[in-house]
């Protein structure tokens, strides 16, 4: 049996009381730890949950369990002998996600291959990053396709972020970056970062003559966010003076708007 359990954005104390309930049921408690950063240690999970919590890496979650590379879908599918009844039952197996965790399309894998392995399988949902945008005060309603911004490489250097904001822009929604991060190497994209190198796709798209005028230009007005959903540091301006803002700590994510009504222009004063 196998439990996809959302934590929420911010700390231990964000779980649902569903998701506790089920954590404590369990049998083995893994993290996934790649696809976002908690807000709080680790040891505060186990102390409050009282399980002993395995970080997983994304080859655990993401690895061919037929050459027994998944160990939690080898879990959920054991068989053990329960301590209190004596009789043989099904492993519980909780995996918790920072976040939603169908806020992430390596997850809706893992139900795809719990369903040909033939594991039962429970979501218990919690706040998303893709929600909790709300606060700024862009509706939620109005955002196109959501894009994110990879570390740069020597040999990848994708463009798809710059292409989908157009997109959005052509269609007066908003755009929503998600920012590249590696926990393991501790190594997280900030705003600032993120909006160099969309600047930088723009520059180079006018001196290939793909563009006349930048797209997304230094003064184009956009929301630099870092910590959502825990203590929530928000700023909006012209992408250049983003460039100078001390985010924080992460995770950080970009938002640069399509077409304001009045309202929403009315809630960038908050942020200014
Ligand atoms: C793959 S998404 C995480 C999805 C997660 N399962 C969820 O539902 O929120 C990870 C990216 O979202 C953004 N992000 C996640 N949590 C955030 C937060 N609390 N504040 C700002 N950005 C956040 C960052 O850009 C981060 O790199």
């Amino acid at each position: 049996m196998l439990y996809l359990i959302g934590l929420g954005l911010g700390n231990e104390k964000d779980i649902t009381i569903n998701g506790l309930e089920a954590v404590k049921e369990c049998d083995v408690v893994y993290l996934e730890n790649y696809t976002s950063r908690l807000q709080c240690d680790v040891s505060k999970l186990e102390k409050l949950y009282g399980k002993k919590i395995i970080l997983a890496e994304r080859c655990d979650i993401e690895g061919e369990e037929s050459k027994g590379k998944n160990p939690i879908l080898e879990n959920a599918k054991a068989k053990i002998k329960d301590e209190k009844t004596g009789k043989e039952r099904t492993k519980k197996v909780a995996l918790l996600v920072i976040g939603d965790p169908m806020g992430a399309t390596t997850h809706t894998d893992m139900l795809l291959r719990c369903k040909r392995l033939e594991i039962e399988f429970k979501v218990i949902h919690n706040v998303s990053i893709l929600n909790a945008v709300g606060i700024v005060g862009l509706e939620l309603y109005k955002y196109g396709k959501t894009t994110s911004i990879p570390f740069p490489e020597p040999n990848f250097q994708p463009e798809t972020a710059y292409d989908v904001y157009k997109l959005n822009k052509r269609n007066d929604m908003h755009t929503l970056c998600l920012l590249d991060l590696r926990p393991s190497e501790e190594r997280f994209m900030t705003v600032n970062d993120g909006i160099k190198i969309i600047l930088d796709i723009g520059k180079k798209r006018v001196k290939d003559k793909i563009e006349k005028k930048a797209l997304f230009r230094e003064d184009t007005f956009c929301i630099g966010c870092a910590r959502i959903g825990s203590d929530n540091f928000i700023k909006a301006g012209k992408a250049k003076d983003l460039l100078d803002v001390d985010f924080g700590k992460p995770p950080h994510c970009l938002i640069i708007p399509g077409k304001l009504h009045f309202v929403e222009e009315d809630a960038m004063k908050l942020w200014e």
